[in-house]
């Protein structure tokens, strides 16, 4: 089976991040969003996958993936002209697909579930679609599926007043049938060719649709929060190792990797779960609280660090606290002597003091 993964998009809930780069390329534990999503798919045997690209930093996209022989499986590349809607992005990889079963894999989605069984159940069976479905507390944020007897009775798109807590999630197993429907589907009333509205059109058609629940993790980081939720839930299922160069009288409790080339200096307090890229300088006085990531070439002095995913190359100096924030990668941050606050914040930042 070959695999698809959504990378377009314009990411709005996550600017100023997301002016420089797709969403899909942030960071979560030191590592690109998608990357999990393509760690899943190799996981489960996937050989062939299609990146759908469009919009901001394409490039970094084809940049970091390549040909797909750095991952040992074969990458390639498809553009979507504007955001038309996931159905619409499906569409652009008919010829890719040929004919074939596949998967979708949205570029947003993060799950921590080997996925191998739930598409060999696929492969074996005659439906036309198979969904992973999650119980969530906040249903009118999702495509939501209504469920009788055991059989998905209809699936709508973020409901005002959901019937159930069951959302679709962004991992789809499909047949080339699904190009037959596209074709027929309406834009939505935002203008997109919803995903929803063609599997609803497969449950009106009495076509068969199957799912199977995520009952562990599962997140679509859309927003901020959603982001360092997915940091702090990776970080807890990471291996430990401690690289590069750690002074005596450094305090370490909790799970932690270090990366080679980093030094952590005496007097440095750190809290697992925590991750410290490479090359970094973690001066005496600094403290790294659960749920943090650095990014390579940081350098943090005397500053507190907690909830926060910091992205390469930043700067810190100072005795204060960053935390439940993401910081974009050649940030800096210092306290000055004076007490007036001097910045420097691009286009849709947001502090709070
Ligand atoms: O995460 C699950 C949810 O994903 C489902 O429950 C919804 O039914 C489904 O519509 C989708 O909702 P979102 O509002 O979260 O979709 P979003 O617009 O954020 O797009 C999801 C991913 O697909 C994201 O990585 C960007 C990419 N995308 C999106 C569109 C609209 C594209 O590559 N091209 C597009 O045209």
């Amino acid at each position: 089976m070959k695999g698809v993964i959504l990378h377009a998009g314009h990411g709005t809930r996550l600017r100023p991040l997301t002016h420089t780069g797709p969403k899909q390329l942030l960071p979560i534990a030191n590592k690109p969003m998608s990357n999990y999503c393509v760690d899943t798919l190799i996981q489960a045997g996937i050989k062939e996958i299609a990146f759908i690209i469009g919009g901001i930093g394409s490039q970094k996209v084809k940049e970091f993936y390549g040909n797909g022989d750095k991952f040992g499986v074969k990458f390639s590349y498809i553009e979507q002209d504007y955001p038309k809607g996931i159905a619409h992005a499906i569409s652009l990889c008919k010829n890719f697909i040929d004919g074939e079963k596949f998967i979708v894999f949205l570029g947003d989605n993060i799950i921590n579930k080997n996925i191998s069984e739930y598409i060999i159940n696929f492969e074996k069976s005659n439906v036309e679609a198979s969904l992973l479905l999650c119980e969530v507390d906040n249903p009118s944020q999702f495509g939501i599926a209504e469920i009788k007897n055991n059989k998905i009775i209809k699936i709508v798109e973020k409901p005002k007043n959901p019937i159930t807590n069951f959302a679709v999630t962004g991992i789809y197993c499909l047949t080339s049938h699904i190009f037959e429907i596209i074709d027929k589907l309406k834009p939505s009333w935002r203008n997109e060719l919803e995903i929803a509205d063609a599997l609803q059109m497969l449950i009106e058609n009495n076509e068969e649709l199957t799912f199977e629940m995520i009952t562990d993790f599962w997140k679509d980081t859309g927003t901020p929060k959603d982001i360092i939720e997915a940091n702090k839930k990776i970080l807890e299922n990471m291996k430990e190792s401690k690289n590069g160069q750690i002074e005596d009288g450094v305090i370490i409790s909790g799970k932690v990797i270090i990366g080679h080339g980093t030094k952590i200096k005496t007097g440095v307090k750190i809290t697992g779960p925590v991750i410290i890229g490479e090359n970094c300088i973690i001066e005496e006085n600094s403290e790294i609280k659960e749920n943090s990531s650095i990014g390579n070439d940081c350098k943090i002095i005397g500053t507190t660090i907690s909830n926060s995913i910091i992205m390469s190359n930043c700067v810190f100096e100072g005795k204060f606290e960053i935390k439940n924030s993401i910081v974009g990668s050649n940030s800096r941050i210092s306290q000055n002597n004076v007490s007036n606050n001097e910045f420097l914040l691009g286009e849709g930042s947001q502090i709070s003091i």
